[in-house]
């Protein structure tokens, strides 16, 4: 092979096979390498026939690898000529590091495009029934990460009680320690609140319940290691009506009392 390649940064989905886009499973079918870090995108080996897959990652959504060795390895292959996919869970850009790795490929001189996906911000609330502006209830939602204390404490600090949908990633082990936190700076306990993991996936299972009770919901075992968000807000009322992840209905023992 000569020449050199080409990167494409595709977003997989939030987890099953079929939420990918068109242009995802285009640049699929062309490929010579993939990279993915998503163990749901196992599933998705079919639309690259021809390609080598590299498991980059531990589990769903998290690559275990240093990013800045990730970053090389893209660099090189390009350089080898391979028309290489980096397949990342969601969309590559929303806490995906998508971003690092295209600057690295622009450094690199290096021709990469970014396919956009759909991030679980959106459709693991959706999958569950919970539309996050819903016309008289919401008008705005954000999206933070719950890793850290530090940096989502002072984000939910300035927001006044229930002014937006709240959707908080990667924040699951931090549940109670938000809800306190938002209770402390005024919202009502009794505030709709869910725990989503594993939307569009077999493990999927949601949790419904209030702010009150949000630091005690249980993750279901079936579920155990599956990534999970925490939607918090009025439009969470709606879950119960508007639910279509069929992936794995809701065992009755982990409904919340809304
Ligand atoms: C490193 S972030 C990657 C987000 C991804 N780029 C996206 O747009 O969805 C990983 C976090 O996304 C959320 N997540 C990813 N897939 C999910 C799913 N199927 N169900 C619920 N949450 C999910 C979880 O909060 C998880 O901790």
């Amino acid at each position: 092979m000569t020449g050199v390649g080409r990167v494409t940064l595709v977003g997989a989905g939030p987890g099953s096979a079929d939420l990918i886009t068109v242009r995802g499973m285009r640049r699929l079918a062309e490929a010579d390498l993939v990279l993915y870090d998503a163990l749901s995108s196992e599933e998705m080996r079919v639309y690259a026939p021809k390609a080598r897959w590299f498991f980059v990652g531990k589990r769903a959504c998290r690559q275990s690898i240093a990013q800045e060795v990730l970053n090389r390895l893209l660099v090189r292959y390009a350089r080898r000529g391979l028309t290489v996919v980096r397949l990342k869970c969601g969309d590559p850009f929303v806490f995906g590091r998508g971003g690092e790795e295209g600057l690295a490929l622009a450094e690199a001189g290096i021709p990469f495009e970014v396919v956009p996906g759909v991030s679980s911000a959106v459709a693991a609330p959706a999958l569950a029934g919970i539309p996050v502006t819903h016309r008289g209830l919401a008008s705005s939602f954000l999206v933070v990460t719950g890793h850290h204390e530090a940096t989502y404490a002072p984000i939910l600090d300035q927001l006044g009680p229930d002014s937006a949908t709240l959707v908080i990633m990667m924040g699951l082990g931090q549940r109670a320690r938000i809800a306190e936190r938002l209770i402390a700076r005024g919202w009502s306990g009794g505030t709709p609140a869910a725990v989503v993991v594993g939307a569009a996936t077999p493990q999927s299972a949601r949790w419904i319940g209030t702010l009150d009770g949000l630091g005690a919901a249980e993750v279901p075992p079936t579920s155990a290691g599956a990534p999970g968000l925490l939607v918090v807000g009025a439009v969470v009322g709606l879950a119960a009506e508007l639910a279509s992840d069929s992936a794995s209905p809701l065992p009755q023992q982990h409904k919340g009392q809304t």
